[in-house]
């Protein structure tokens, strides 16, 4: 029997199986309004069969997107452009999910075919950028952000538990907190990026109070009965790991008291430079391990694509959901080409019947 293609329950939400869709921006969308591209890329992911979709980095501000073509739920009116892409993830029998985020120091880019570096100073398509202290990325990133007063603390934090409010009133059921990948959040916690002297920098415990502050206020707000996760760079593979690990899962503990439910485990990408081990499952111990020291559900992405190594992975208790990215935008019926490669009996193909009906005898 597969273990990829067992249901997962989380709270009052059951995945019809292990495969989850993580969130990918598609840089289509205009001052945030998502179109018609956002609406068949969803549809055609769920159809696919992912037992979850996770709708892109969605901005909680307009200066927290990364380019200008990120999509953005700072108002009711961008909020309603995603009721069509809820009711046709859930109408494909997926979980409609979405990632809220602010881009911090990382904002005000190209989009990544056409440069994926910092807009240029004096293009008025750019904007200033916020930030913990004012330390720029570097690298193609080299923008000096603005080190964020406790005011504008309070307003980001705010605008984390409004998007969290419009985005359970456009029926989204599964809410993840971009806290990874170097962004506003994960640069409060990384010292790298962070070295302010107030209550918000410093200690491990003044660099996780953002995030934890951001995650219980949001938790006040969405329903008790749905899942609310966090996206979270646990380690840089800039030399320090055990320490940073060690610092992570102790606030990953946190995390869970304060009520989160499970957490999509990742890479920091705070600094250039990195030396990350990239090749086919390279988080599954790391996310494993979190999982065994925090005592959380987990899920991972970063090369798990494959379908043998998918199974794997979960039969292995590393992961409970796996993240698959690159490989949907090469196959949006990844579950079903799983399916078929791993050998799950046809009432587990998760194709809708127009397709399935002929697949079967194919
Ligand atoms: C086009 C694209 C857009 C992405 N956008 C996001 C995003 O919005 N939020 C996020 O946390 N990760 C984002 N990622 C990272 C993916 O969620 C995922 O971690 C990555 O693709 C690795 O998984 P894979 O090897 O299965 O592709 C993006 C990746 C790609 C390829």
């Amino acid at each position: 029997m597969s273990a990829l293609f067992q249901p997962f329950k989380l709270k009052d939400v059951t995945l019809r199986n292990r495969i989850a869709v993580p969130p990918m921006c598609q840089y289509m969308a205009v001052d945030g309004l998502i179109s018609d591209w956002h609406l068949s890329h969803y549809a055609g992911m769920a159809r696919g069969g992912a037992g979850l979709v996770i709708v892109e980095a969605t901005a909680v501000a307009p200066e927290g997107r990364i380019t200008p073509g990120c999509a953005g739920i700072w108002s009711d009116d961008l909020a309603q452009a995603f009721v069509p892409v809820v009711q046709a993830i859930k109408a494909a029998g997926s979980v409609p999910g979405i990632q809220i985020g602010h881009a911090g120091r990382k904002a005000s880019a190209n989009l990544p075919w056409e440069g994926d570096d910092h807009i240029a100073a004096g293009d008025a398509r750019g904007w200033q950028t916020i930030a913990p202290s004012a330390i720029a990325f570097g690298a193609g990133l080299p923008k000096q952000p603005q080190a964020m007063t406790l005011d504008d603390i309070a307003r980001v934090r705010q605008n984390f538990v409004d998007a969290a409010v419009r985005a359970r009133e456009v029926g989204f059921e599964w809410l993840e907190l971009h806290f990874a990948h170097g962004y506003l959040a994960q640069s409060f916690f990384s010292a790298h990026s962070n070295q302010r002297d107030d209550i918000y920098g410093g200690s491990v415990e003044n660099r996780g109070r953002f995030l934890l502050e951001t995650l219980k206020a949001v938790r006040e707000v969405w329903p008790e009965n749905l899942p609310l996760t966090v996206r979270f760079g646990v380690i840089e593979y800039d030399g320090r790991d055990e320490q940073t690990l060690l610092e992570s899962i102790g606030l990953v503990r946190q995390f869970k008291a304060a009520g989160m439910d499970m957490i999509s485990v990742s890479v920091g990408f705070t600094i250039p430079g990195t030396s990350i081990p990239w090749g086919p499952a390279f988080m599954g111990p790391v996310t494993e391990r979190v999982r065994r020291e925090a005592d959380v559900p987990v899920s991972s992405a970063w090369g798990f694509g494959t379908p043998a190594i998918a199974e794997q992975v979960v039969k292995a208790q590393q992961l409970d959901v796996v993240m698959v990215g690159k490989a949907h935008l090469a196959n949006p019926h990844w579950a079903y080409s799983a399916a078929r490669e791993l050998g799950v009996e046809r009432a587990s193909w998760t194709l809708p019947t127009p397709y399935a009906h002929w697949l079967a005898r194919y």
